[in-house]
C-alpha cells in the first residue's frame, strides 16, 4: 500500500487536524500537503509534524494547472484528499469571485489533473473531496438534512461548493473517476481561525472586546470535534464506497446565543473572571444576509455503513478548545496581526 496522498488545504484549521493523524497514523503513506497559504493558511498548525519522514510540503496554488500537473508527476500522487478552499460565510458576501476561483475553478483544475494523471487501473486511485452541510440550505425548526436532500445553496460560499460537488459528481458520472465526498456540519477546535464564531469569541472575551451576536441569535448549528471530523475522513477515505456521499455531523445542534453563553462561563471560570462578566460583553448586531436558520445533519449512513460516531462530548471539545487557545497565545498573536486588523474593521466597524 504505497499511497501517495496529495492533501490540499493542510495548512488551514481541518486539513492540519487531518495531515497530522494521516503522517502519524500511517507512517508507509507519503503525505504531500499543497497548500498556497493564503490569509487562513499557516505553517505553525503543523510544526510538530514538519520533520517527518513521510510528510512534505508543497506551496501552490489550486488554480495553477501547470503546478498541480508538477505536483502529480514529482510526487507520484496515487490519492487526492482534498480540503482547499475559501471557506469564510462572510467573507463570501464581501468577495463572491474569490470563491468562484478558489472553490469552483480550483477544484475542476484538480480533477482535470487528476483525471489526465492516472491512466492506469483506476481502481488503485481515490479522489476524495470535503464539503459542508451549507449546500442543503436552512432548516425549519425540525428535519435533518441527509445525503438525498436536495442542494439549496444560500450564500455565495455554499453556492460555490454546491457546486464543486456537483462537478465532483459529474467526473465520476462521466469519465468514471473513483470520488466521494463528504458534507459536514460546523467544526471547531484548535487551529481554528478567528473569523469563525467560537475562535473569534474566545479571542474577544480574552481581551474583553465586544461579541457581536448576528440578528437574534436564534440561529442554530451542529458542531463537530475537528478531531472527530479528521477521524471520520480517515474511515471515508479507507472504506467509503466509490461514488457516495456522506454525511458527517456532531449529533449536537446548539443556538448562536446558548453556545456563547456557554463559552462565556467557561471561560468566566478558566480566567478566573467573576461569573456573569463575559456575557456583559454580548452585543445584538445587524444580521448576516441570506442567514441560514438551522442546519441539522442526520449522520446516520456513516454511523451504520462505515460504524462512525463522534467521539468527544462537546462540554469536552470546548472546554478543550479554550485550553489549547490560552495557551497558545503567540499562535493567536500571529494570526490576528497585520491584515486581520483590517478584515475586522470593515467586517464589524458598521454593524
Ligand atoms: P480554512 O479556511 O481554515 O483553510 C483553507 C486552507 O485552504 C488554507 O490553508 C488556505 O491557505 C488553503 N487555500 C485556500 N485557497 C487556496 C488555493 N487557491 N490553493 C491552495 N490552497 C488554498 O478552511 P477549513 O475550515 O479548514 O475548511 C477546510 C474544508 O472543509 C473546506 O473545503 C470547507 O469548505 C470544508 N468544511 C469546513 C467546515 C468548517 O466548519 N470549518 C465544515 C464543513 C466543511
Ligand atoms: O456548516 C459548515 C460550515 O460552518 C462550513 O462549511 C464553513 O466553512 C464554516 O465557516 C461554518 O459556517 P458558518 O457560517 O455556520 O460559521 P460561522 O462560525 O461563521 O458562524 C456560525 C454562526 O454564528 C452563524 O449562525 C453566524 C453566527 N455568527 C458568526 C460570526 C462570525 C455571529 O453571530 N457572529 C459572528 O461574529
Amino acid at each position: 500500500m504505497n499511497k501517495h496522498i496529495l492533501i490540499t488545504g493542510g495548512a488551514g484549521f481541518i486539513g492540519s487536524h487531518v495531515v497530522r493523524l494521516f503522517v502519524n497514523k500511517y507512517p508507509a503513506y507519503q503525505i504531500i500537503n499543497l497548500d498556497a497559504l493564503t490569509y487562513a493558511g499557516n505553517l505553525e498548525n503543523l510544526a510538530d509534524i514538519e520533520a517527518s519522514p513521510n510528510y512534505r510540503f508543497v506551496k501552490a496554488d489550486i488554480l495553477d494547472a501547470a503546478s498541480l500537473e508538477q505536483v502529480f508527476d514529482g510526487e507520484n500522487i496515487t490519492d487526492v484528499i482534498h480540503l482547499a478552499a475559501e471557506s469564510h460565510v462572510d467573507r463570501s458576501i464581501e468577495s463572491p469571485l474569490d470563491f468562484v476561483f478558489t472553490n469552483i475553478i480550483g477544484t475542476v483544475n484538480l480533477l482535470n489533473t487528476a483525471r489526465k494523471k492516472w491512466t492506469n487501473d483506476l481502481s488503485a486511485h481515490r479522489f476524495y473531496h470535503i464539503s459542508t452541510d451549507e449546500v442543503y440550505g436552512s432548516l425549519g425548526e425540525t428535519g435533518f438534512f441527509t445525503e438525498t436532500t436536495p442542494y439549496d445553496p444560500n450564500s455565495p460560499y455554499s453556492a460555490s461548493k454546491a457546486s464543486s460537488d456537483h462537478f465532483v459528481r459529474a467526473y465520476h458520472e462521466t469519465y468514471q473517476l473513483p470520488t466521494v465526498v463528504s458534507n459536514c456540519s460546523n467544526n471547531y477546535g484548535p487551529n481554528h481561525f478567528p473569523e469563525k464564531l467560537i475562535p473569534l469569541f474566545i479571542n474577544n472575551i480574552i481581551h474583553k472586546k465586544p461579541l457581536p451576536v448576528y440578528g437574534d441569535g436564534l440561529f442554530t448549528r451542529d458542531w463537530l470535534y475537528v478531531k472527530d471530523h479528521a477521524i471520520a475522513i480517515d474511515t471515508i477515505f479507507h472504506n467509503g464506497v466509490i461514488g457516495e456521499t456522506y454525511n458527517i455531523g456532531g449529533f449536537n445542534e446548539w443556538r448562536n446565543i446558548d453556545l456563547v453563553k456557554l463559552l462565556c462561563r467557561l471561560m468566566d471560570e478558566k480566567l478566573a473572571r467573576a461569573a456573569g462578566e463575559s456575557e456583559q460583553l454580548i452585543r445584538y448586531v445587524k444580521d448576516r444576509p441570506g442567514h441560514d436558520r438551522r442546519y441539522a445533519i442526520d449522520a446516520g449512513k456513516i454511523n451504520k455503513e462505515l460504524g462512525w460516531k463522534p467521539s468527544v462530548t462537546f462540554e469536552q471539545g470546548l472546554s478543550e478548545t479554550i485550553d489549547w487557545y490560552l495557551s497558545n497565545t503567540e499562535w493567536l498573536q500571529h494570526v490576528t496581526s497585520g491584515s486581520y486588523q483590517a478584515y475586522y474593521q470593515s467586517m464589524y466597524a458598521n454593524r
